[in-house]
């Protein structure tokens, strides 16, 4: 059997990770495709390296574009392997482009279609995200949802046909054809809890992030920002920009810039800010390991991007997320995340306010969503039983 995955884009890498060696040790034959929507070291190939993943054996090399252009080129150079390689599945991540066009691709081939981190909603439809994921769930043949809340997206979208827990209800086959008529729905877990799990340990034999950024333990801010919402409106950007400065008079504030963001700092004339205040530290964007390193000693996250949301959840730290809104509710029951949106005031005082965290709620499985996903193919394939 022959599987394809369509990456493209950073949290992509992260995620196709625990799928790679599950998928390798059951000898199945298991390419990736990477689109090129990410290219420089720091967002594509770092994550390759770190994580020990096999060289794409397509590099399409898309780069960046409108959303109409990049769609459309990964669509259409997908699409050219997609028909050489004929897979059996198309593995798809996310809400990117990358996986819109990837998913799009592959449907109008009639090749069936997994989706891993189905369900998401914002319920936002001014997020781009938002779009390709309502898009991709829909067409999807086997969607692999990380929570229950993910599930109950869907089902309130229509999808009957849920598995539960070991039990696998086969949708009919119309006519014979190699599509199930109703898309099947199964919580496997999240497959960046699966690599955080993986990797924790690893990062932390390698821990150098403190003695490198000269910082103490629990006496520091993270911070990422890379969401079209914050970056291309500059008085947004100015408004978090406002409250990180205010957070480094009390505590160091450790940056990485996610390159849209850099480019949107330099239009705004904001991107030297770090001089007027010595300790925010806008640094280039950090390889995974590093990443969870200053994740799991930060006094506090400050962040828009969905996985990183989740990594301090994983990590117990508490998190600030500048967004209005999340799809990630779990983090925010029982107080770890809490949203500020882009108000100076609010991000300031969230994180500065101590927080009583409750220690052992875990809502995104058990680490082996990447071994649910197979089971769950293979129930499909007429293999194994899921
Ligand atoms: C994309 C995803 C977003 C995801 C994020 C992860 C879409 C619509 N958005 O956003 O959901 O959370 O990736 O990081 O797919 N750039 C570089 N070098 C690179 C990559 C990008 O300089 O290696 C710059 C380019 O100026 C580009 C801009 O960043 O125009 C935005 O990149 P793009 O991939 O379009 O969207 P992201 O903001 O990265
Ligand atoms: N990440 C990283 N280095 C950074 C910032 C983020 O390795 O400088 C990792 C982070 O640990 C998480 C993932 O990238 O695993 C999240 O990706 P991103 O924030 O780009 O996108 P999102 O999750 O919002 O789609």
């Amino acid at each position: 059997m022959k599987l394809i995955s369509i990456i493209g884009a950073r949290p992509q890498f992260i995620k196709v990770a625990p799928l790679v060696p599950v998928l390798a040790q059951t000898g199945l034959n298991h390419q990736l495709v990477h689109t090129g929507q990410h290219y420089d070291y720091e967002m594509s190939k770092i994550f390759f390296d770190e994580l020990g993943l096999p060289e794409p054996a397509y590099h399409l090399g898309v780069g960046s574009g409108s959303h109409g252009s990049q769609t459309g080129e990964i669509l259409k150079r997908t699409e050219a392997v997609l028909i050489q390689e004929k897979p059996d599945w198309v593995l798809v991540y996310g809400d990117t482009n990358s996986t819109l066009a990837g998913s799009l691709a592959a449907v109008k081939l009639h090749l069936p279609l997994i989706h891993i981190e189905a369900g998401l909603r914002s319920f936002n439809r001014r997020m781009p995200e938002e779009i390709n994921r309502l898009l991709t769930d829909h067409i999807s043949t086997l969607l692999s949802c990380p929570t229950e809340t993910a599930v109950n997206n869907l089902r309130a979208e229509g999808f009957t046909n849920i598995i539960n827990e070991g039990h696998l209800i086969p949708a009919s086959f119309p006519n014979g054809a190699s599509i199930p008529a109703a898309p099947a729905v199964a919580n496997t877990g999240d497959v960046m809890y699966d690599a955080y799990l993986l990797c924790r340990e690893i990062a932390a034999q390698h821990d150098n992030a403190l003695e490198q950024f000269d910082l103490i333990p629990q006496e520091y801010f993270l911070a990422t920002v890379h969401r079209a919402e914050n970056t291309d409106d500059p008085t947004l950007l100015e408004h978090i920009i406002n409250a990180f400065c205010i957070l480094s008079q009390h505590f160091p504030v450790i940056w990485p810039v996610h390159p849209r963001t850099k480019k949107s700092l330099l239009e705004s004339g904001l991107n030297d800010i770090n001089k007027q205040f010595s300790r925010l530290h806008l640094i280039k964007p950090l390889g995974y390991f590093e990443m969870l390193n200053l994740e799991r000693h930060a006094r506090a996250i400050l962040t828009d991007s969905g996985g990183v949301q989740k990594e301090a959840f994983f990590a117990r730290v508490p998190c600030i997320t500048l967004r209005p809104e999340t799809e990630w509710l779990e983090t925010v029951t029982g107080g770890f995340n809490v949203l500020a949106g882009a108000d100076t005031e609010m991000i300031v005082s969230l994180a500065l306010k101590p927080r009583n965290l409750d220690q052992h709620y875990q809502p995104y499985g058990n680490g082996d969503a990447g071994k649910k996903v197979l089971a769950c193919m293979s129930v499909w394939s007429g293999k194994h039983a899921c």
